[in-house]
């Protein structure tokens, strides 16, 4: 039997792959995710729906909008609250047409009102994203190898604004333009080339002036973790949550009778560089000492690292010294799983700071150098934490408590 998350959403049968349409609406948390619910696979893609009133503890509701004869299956998108209801912009995708459709939410299904962005001729052309920007919406969608930048005033009429690419030799997903503390951040996700091998995510710095995004540098991965894909951010916030997975063996995962969860929804900061922190609300359910789902406070006195014990012989391991921090996930299961018994390392620029370590049943998240480090891992032990130690660090255990 395999043990359930306690504070990170999972369907409670099936597959699930990005979260869609994230959007807090009068205190109730929704999240829509990429599903097929009738296998642990990915397939014919329906939009799943959970809410939850807090962001940590989800209840699915029933699934929003499944494929449509004529257009095509459900991929990824967005939802905005408006004075109309919950509006749901995503991809509908037939064969190897991608075209935006525009849905509702009219009690607990959306409504489909009709193709509100036909294909100008593209391969790739999905996974709409929108942000309010001056007096119209601007919706980020995938080109392939771009971003392309489209606005409106009605969410029904989209004329094209601009592009945005740069020389990253993958497919870029899910695309996502950010405001985070005034600074401009566009964030794409790769099919392949990420931190850890497989998908991962990028983002950059840069300046739009309501029609360009100009990338200042670089890209950097937004996590070093093998396990951060398809970010989006709850619509109109600075909180983001993503697919606690990578698409080199995600379908291979074992657990039943569902396969996927998304994060810990974390809050995004700009102060001298993106730093991420998770939710606020956790501290909430913290109690002292040992249980199924840990937070752990480590203050480094020195390099050392953090051991989480499961069975005799499985245990996740977190190391720090004055250049990197790790994640050892080789005695963590997922044997057969390609490249997934692996140490995953991350240069933190100077200091580790304090770390955060929050461990859920399949989950190992990792926050470091206050916020601007992160490292998201699935773990597949076969039980609970049974003991933590500790070497070159003081450090606090909580447990989290879940129910009401
Ligand atoms: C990203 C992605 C999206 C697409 C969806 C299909 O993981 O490939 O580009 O819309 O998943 O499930």
């Amino acid at each position: 039997m395999w043990r359930r998350p306690n504070v990170h959403l999972t369907p409670q049968r099936g597959w699930l792959n990005d979260p869609n349409g994230c959007v807090i609406v009068d205190g109730t948390w929704h999240c829509f995710f990429q599903f097929n619910p009738a296998a642990t696979r990915w397939g014919p893609m329906h939009w799943g729906h959970a809410t939850s009133p807090d962001g940590l503890r989800w209840t699915q509701q029933p699934t929003a909008l499944a494929p449509d004869p004529t257009l095509g299956n459900c991929y990824s998108g967005c939802a905005v609250s408006t004075d109309d209801g919950l509006a749901l912009l995503f991809t509908h995708h037939r064969d190897t047409h991608e075209q935006q459709s525009l849905a509702w939410l009219r009690g607990d299904r959306g409504e489909l009102e009709g193709v509100v962005l036909p294909n100008p001729g593209r391969r790739h052309f999905r996974d709409p994203k929108v942000l309010r920007h001056g007096d119209r919406w601007v919706m980020t969608l995938t080109g392939g190898d771009r971003v392309l930048l489209y606005a409106s005033d009605d969410m029904r009429r989209w004329t094209p604004l601009s592009e945005f690419t740069h020389p990253l030799d993958t497919l870029w997903e899910c695309p996502e333009l950010l405001n985070i503390d005034g600074q401009w951040v566009m964030v794409v996700s790769i099919d392949t080339g990420g931190p850890q091998e497989g998908s991962g995510v990028v983002w950059w710095a840069g300046d739009f002036d309501g029609t360009h995004f100009r990338a200042e540098g670089d890209p950097t991965f937004l996590d070093h973790g093998s396990d951060y894909y398809a970010p989006q951010s709850f619509t109109g916030t600075q909180l983001q949550i993503a697919w606690l997975n990578n698409w080199r063996y995600a379908n291979e995962v074992p657990t039943t009778p569902w396969n996927g969860m998304l994060t810990v929804p974390r809050q995004l900061r700009w102060a001298d560089g993106l730093r991420q922190t998770p939710l606020s609300a956790l501290a909430d359910r913290r109690e002292p000492g040992l249980g199924d789902t840990l937070d752990i406070d480590v203050r480094p006195t020195d390099a050392g690292e953090v051991n989480i014990h499961f069975t005799e012989e499985e245990r996740a391991r977190v190391t720090w010294d004055d250049t990197h921090v790790t994640v050892d996930r080789t005695r963590c299961g997922g044997r057969g799983l390609q490249g997934f018994a692996a140490v995953h390392r991350a240069a933190h620029g100077g200091s580790p700071g304090s770390l955060r370590i929050l461990v859920d049943a399949q989950s190992i998240e990792v926050f470091a150098a206050d916020g601007s480090l992160t490292l998201t891992d699935l773990i597949l032990p076969s039980g609970p934490p049974t003991g933590v130690d500790v070497r070159g660090a003081e450090a606090s255990l909580w447990h989290l408590t879940v129910g009401p």
